[in-house]
């Protein structure tokens, strides 16, 4: 598989969504004061962060929020950057690179970053669908062979656990805050409202209400081909916690529960990571 990969510093993208020319352009990328930024390892839920905060947006300023016709910053062509000059603000950015790959120019203008984690079991195995599902990406095999390569970090954007260990170092920034999927999940109101406030968006009980009806997995993945077009029923699978039982070996799952213990010895994700 090594062939669909291109490594640029030091990190794996797939050649399909990322080119050097692109992240070359990247570093001359402008980040105003009210971007939105989302970033997350694949899979993690940026297309449904990206919905809710879209459509806090829309409900306090009626403001549309104007996607690109490649929602991650990182991919697509390198005359991008130049078309999202013209872009009306607040302008959301999504995401998968690691800190220290993001341009520098979102840190110096304050940009508010929402850093968006889920459990890496659930990640991995929803990782593992998209690659076989969609057309065009990187297949593996099998399962056995993708956790091989997932667990060496030999996959696109590198290692989920080098990702989560880089973040870490920030997460306490004023302009960051801390996302956790499977809080999402658990109570979706709540968590919308927390959103809405880091970013200084007043709404009423009423408007996160009809917000978290509207942004449920169930609502979601209905209108998804609107939405998402042909690649909408790939991204919203299934939107469960605890999915990775259906393909994990015990091995495996000792496997990753070592390396996450690792990552936890550098890192305050232990307190905030529902493993
Ligand atoms: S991508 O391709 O990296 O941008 O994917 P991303 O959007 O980050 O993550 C896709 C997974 O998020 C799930 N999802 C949801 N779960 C619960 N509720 C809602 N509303 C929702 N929307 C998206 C989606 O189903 C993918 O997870 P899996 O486990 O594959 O279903």
């Amino acid at each position: 598989l090594s062939h669909l990969f291109f490594t640029y510093q030091g990190i794996p993208y797939p050649i399909n969504m990322c080119t050097s020319e692109t992240f070359q352009a990247l570093d001359t990328f402008e980040a105003r004061h009210d971007d939105i930024v989302l970033a997350s390892y694949p899979k993690c839920g940026s297309n449904w962060i990206l919905y809710i905060v879209s459509e806090l947006i829309y409900a306090v300023s009626k403001i549309q929020f104007e996607y690109p016709e490649f929602p991650v910053l990182e991919c697509g062509d390198s005359e991008r950057y130049q078309r999202m000059k013209g872009f009306q603000s607040p302008r959301i950015l999504t995401t998968h690179l690691h800190y220290d790959k993001l341009p520098g120019s979102i840190f110096e203008n304050k940009a508010k970053i929402l850093v968006i984690f889920r459990n890496p079991k659930d990640m991995a195995v929803s990782f593992f669908h998209f690659h076989n599902d969609v057309p065009n990406t990187p297949s593996y095999g099998s399962w056995d062979e993708f956790f091989r390569q997932f667990m060496k970090g030999q996959v696109s954007w590198g290692s989920y656990f080098d990702f989560a260990i880089n973040w870490n170092k920030h997460l306490d920034g004023d302009n960051i805050k801390f996302i956790l999927y499977e809080d999402l999940k658990e109570n979706l109101a709540a968590g919308i409202k927390q959103i809405a406030e880091f970013l200084g968006l007043f709404l009423t009980g009423e408007q996160i209400q009809t917000i978290s009806v509207q942004s449920t997995f169930q609502a979601m993945s209905v209108k998804s081909q609107d939405t998402h077009g042909a690649v909408g029923p790939f991204l919203f699978r299934k939107g469960e916690v605890g999915d990775w039982k259906n393909l994990f070996s015990e091995t495996q799952n000792q496997e990753m529960g070592e390396k996450f213990k690792e990552c936890l010895v550098v890192t305050s994700l232990g307190a905030k990571l529902k493993y």
